[in-house]
């Protein structure tokens, strides 16, 4: 280690030792070169400050995110069309967006940083294949979407990635094994998010091993000061972007760059825009738009008291049943904003108690049976009461919203396959080939319809009129 750098390390041990942190580096003096720099590396990592405000509030029993549900209402949204909506006032909406896109104004964002825990996958999320006939992955369905929307607007995308240290260089190299998938890879940006320490509950950081802390993905809420911190938002400006369209990594079905969608967000002056489902049933496992305290809020499926969740209005419908299907669209300055948090401004951590492994006293491996300490996590929807005239419009589920998140049963690749089915279904017929479907719209033949075809019901509607003679379809159909 130079001098500088053993400066610099000693510096960070007074910081940590000041701080009532002096633990993390026990075990300093015995570490190979390269497990100090490591640990050392980590330890430059960590805001100590943001450590210790968290603790306050872990002393104080300050809970995770909004408390109280006493001034809780439904918050309004823009309903479709089909639905009552204001058709005019959506027209409007979609040929403001199409002007935005037109005009190169929007970046598409992908946040890709979760572990795929429940999914069982080994490896990005990103790269589980999710389509119907060619079995396709997560990644290129969007690819080739933002790859067709840039080809249909005239202006090619940006498109960025947000990963995590644990995916990153496996997620660079899966793009780079599929040569981007036809994109430009000078516009795919990978940047990955931000990491929080774990503590103990007496808000110590813990180590997991003599020379590594603890460390996890700080939420997708990270996104916003990992955009800001990763040189994303001054390439937006430079390449005059100023609208950020947001989604995870999940649903395969999103509209990644949707025209309306985008609309709405500009023509309301909105800083943060969001979509919502009706929830299909009370238990739903979805965040639910609300007002509380005359602002705009997401409250977890997990925080909003069952009773509520299941309260009906006279007409039968459920009264918080605007869900979140976490599709966003951001302003550009609005981010960097809240990147930037300053006193009144600050996104809320929501701590989570887990079982941490960790070492004890003598470095020995502890992998405790139960929680042993806490880890603090960003949602990006808490942003959402910091921006300027928020719009929620209305989507239809069945454009927009399938994802995988359980191996089986609900919102696992089954039910994700079996919507994508309906959807080509639906389109295929609605432009008049002959196809069977059951009363829920599935079709009985695997079909699929590539987004370089047909990237939404128009686009797909504009490519079926000009094939002459029209394709039959049959099992295995697939149509680029
Ligand atoms: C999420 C939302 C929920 C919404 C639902 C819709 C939260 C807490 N809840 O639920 O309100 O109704 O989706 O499907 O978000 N990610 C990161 N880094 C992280 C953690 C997550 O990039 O540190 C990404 C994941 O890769 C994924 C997305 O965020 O793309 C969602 O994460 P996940 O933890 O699966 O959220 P859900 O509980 O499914």
């Amino acid at each position: 280690m130079s001098d500088g750098a053993a400066a610099d390390g000693a510096a960070l041990v007074r910081a940590f030792e000041a701080a009532g942190q002096g633990q993390v580096f026990a075990f300093l003096g015995g570490l190979a070169p390269g497990d100090r720099r490591h640990l050392l590396g980590q330890a430059a990592e960590i805001d100590l400050a943001e450590v210790a405000r968290l603790n306050a509030g872990l002393a104080a029993g300050a809970t995770a995110g909004p408390g109280g549900d006493s001034d809780l209402k439904p918050a309004p949204f823009e309903r479709l069309p089909a639905g009552g909506g204001d058709r005019a006032a959506w027209e409007r909406a979609r040929a403001a967006g199409e002007a935005a896109l037109r005009a190169g104004r929007v970046a598409a964002f992908t946040v890709a940083g979760g572990q795929g825990t429940r999914l069982g996958y080994d490896g990005p999320k990103g790269a589980f294949p999710v389509t119907p006939v060619r079995g396709k992955p997560l990644f290129e369905v969007f690819a080739h979407k933002i790859l067709a929307a840039g080809r249909c607007w005239g202006r090619p995308f940006h498109w960025f990635i947000m990963t995590s240290h644990q995916n990153h260089a496996a997620t660079e190299a899966f793009f780079s094994e599929r040569s981007w998938f036809g994109l430009d890879p000078a516009r795919v940006h990978f940047f990955r998010q931000g990491r929080m320490p774990a503590v103990d509950f007496n808000g110590r950081i813990l180590l997991e091993a003599p020379g590594a802390v603890a460390l996890s993905p700080d939420g997708h809420g990270g996104s916003l000061r990992a955009l800001e911190r990763s040189g994303a938002l001054d390439l937006m400006a430079a390449e005059g972007v100023d609208t950020i369209s947001y989604f995870q990594v999940d649903n395969p079905l999103v509209h990644c760059t949707d025209p309306a969608f985008i609309g709405w967000h500009l023509l309301r002056g909105s800083e943060m825009s969001s979509k919502m489902v009706p929830k299909a049933y009370p238990e739903e496992k979805l965040g639910h738009f609300c007002i509380r305290e005359g602002r705009l809020v997401v409250i977890e499926y997990s925080d909003l008291p069952i009773e509520l969740q299941r309260l009906r209005e006279p007409d039968g419908s459920l009264r918080f049943g605007a869900g979140s299907v976490a599709i966003h669209v951001l302003d550009r300055d609005f981010v960097r904003r809240m990147a930037r948090p300053s006193g009144e401004r600050m996104m809320p951590f929501h701590r989570a108690e887990k079982k941490i492994p960790t070492i004890d006293g003598s470095g020995r491996p502890l992998r405790p049976d139960r929680a042993n300490g806490i880890k603090f996590e960003l949602f990006v929807f808490d942003a959402l009461p910091f921006a300027r005239n928020p719009v929620v419009i209305e989507a239809r589920r069945a454009d927009d919203f399938s994802p995988v998140k359980n191996a089986e049963g609900v919102d696992s690749p089954r039910t994700c396959r079996e919507d994508q089915l309906r959807k080509f279904a639906r389109w295929l017929k609605g432009a008049g080939a002959a196809l069977e479907t059951d009363g829920t719209g599935l079709p009985g033949l695997s079909v699929e319809v590539s987004p370089l075809f047909g990237f939404d019901e128009a686009s797909f509607a504009e490519g079926w009129a000009k094939l002459d003679p029209k394709p039959a379809v049959a099992d295995g159909f697939y149509l680029e």
